[in-house]
């Protein structure tokens, strides 16, 4: 009996009827550009959460969590509406709202995605609920249909206004490739991601500061992409060049302008990682992902000090390349290293963390993983 059945059955005294596992992501390059219809290259990581579900014959909902033991949350499928207040368990919910499912249900969840990293453990939440419910009734959803459906529960429900990125890599992901993703269609094309035959790894440098996308940060750099867009009567960001960009400059106010600029100086950088790693060209790599961390410090002004200390340390000790993931304001940064470097680069970066005074980060290293699953099934 897995961890998961012992776990369901000990809290609702009876084994699940599925299983579904869905990883977390790391973004290698092409941050917050998902939101104006860019082109992304993150990766699963092999961290997974798993949810098991059980059919009620009733219209009761019960939820608990194997990192919560003894508290089932309890409530009527009825009342799964946006506007209902809670606290993690808004994510299952939300899921169950955007799927439309009709019958009761028990839901346990065992989450494996380190939380508030920037990891993004709340997709992986998602999208495992996701996975498993549209097995379980035979939804007929698509990996597409099941990323817009997630994302539309986030923004709707649970009130967090993200992107496509993180539900699409979680539930798209194959092991061993980074994920380009053509965020106007989604469409897909596996990149190898193969830094260890070449001495190289990721690092994962999770900074333990603060990170909260509800905290206005993201939506206000959202709205100025949109202004924008208005302003340079275009449908997308997607669309401007960086030479149509300087030359109606003067439509924009300056924070839209370095906005903009960040957006498509990104995009390009996204569809440069992508050859520089088809040809193995990791210093090539590691520049563009420099290059992205000064956008998104300077430009897109998503960054913070604790990011920004991770990252100049991780140089610092010889990193080909280094930069902050996901929305920013705390979370993690990557560095790409020598795998001969790690220990050095790890101490390097502790150090300047305590010199800062601040509190001391945590490490973790991924190779890219498989996507969304199903484990198993009764
Ligand atoms: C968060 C959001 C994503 C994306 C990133 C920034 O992780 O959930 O949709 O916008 O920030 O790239």
């Amino acid at each position: 009996m897995t961890h998961i059945d012992k776990v369901f059955l000990e809290t609702f005294g009876d084994t699940p009827t599925i299983v579904a596992a869905a990883p977390g992501r790391v973004n290698l390059i092409g941050e917050h550009i998902d939101y104006s219809d860019g082109f992304v290259l993150p990766f699963a990581i092999k961290d997974r959460t798993f949810a098991a579900i059980r059919v009620r014959d009733d219209r009761k909902i019960r939820i608990a969590s194997a990192q919560r033991r003894n508290k089932i949350i309890e409530l009527q499928l009825d009342s799964v509406k946006p506007g209902l207040k809670g606290e993690w368990e808004r994510y299952p919910l939300s899921v169950v709202w955007a799927l439309g499912i009709n019958q009761g249900m028990d839901i346990m969840i065992d989450g494996h995605v380190p939380l508030g990293a920037g990891l993004s453990s709340s997709a992986a939440l998602e999208c495992s609920v996701a996975t498993a419910l549209n097995h379980l009734f035979s939804l007929g959803f698509s990996l597409e249909d099941l990323a817009r459906l997630t994302q539309k529960g986030e923004n709707e429900y649970v009130g967090v206004p993200c992107g496509i990125m993180d539900q699409s890599v979680s539930l798209m992901a194959h092991a061993g490739s980074a994920l380009l993703l053509d965020c106007r269609d989604l469409s897909t094309r596996n990149v190898s991601f193969d830094v260890a035959s070449s001495g190289l790894e990721l690092l994962i440098i999770d900074t333990q500061a603060h990170h909260s996308l509800t905290d206005g940060g993201y939506a206000e750099r959202r709205a100025s992409c949109e202004s924008a867009v208005s302003k340079l009567k275009i449908t997308s960001l997607r669309e401007l060049s960086l030479e149509q960009l300087q030359q109606s400059r003067t439509l924009l106010n300056q924070t839209e302008y370095l906005r903009v600029h960040h957006a498509v100086t990104e995009m390009t950088r996204v569809l440069h990682a992508v050859e520089a790693l088809e040809a193995k060209d990791f210093n090539l790599l590691g520049q563009l992902l420099n290059q992205s961390h000064a956008s998104l410090r300077d430009d897109y002004t998503v960054s913070c000090p604790e990011l920004n200390v991770a990252v100049d340390a991780a140089l610092e000790a010889g990193a080909l390349g280094a930069r902050m993931v996901g929305g920013g304001f705390g979370g993690s940064a990557i560095a790409l290293i020598h795998v001969s470097q790690t220990a050095q680069t790890i101490s390097t970066i502790e150090k300047a963390f305590a010199q800062h005074h601040f509190k001391a980060p945590r490490f973790f290293t991924s190779l890219p993983s498989q996507g969304a699953e199903i484990i198993q099934r009764a």
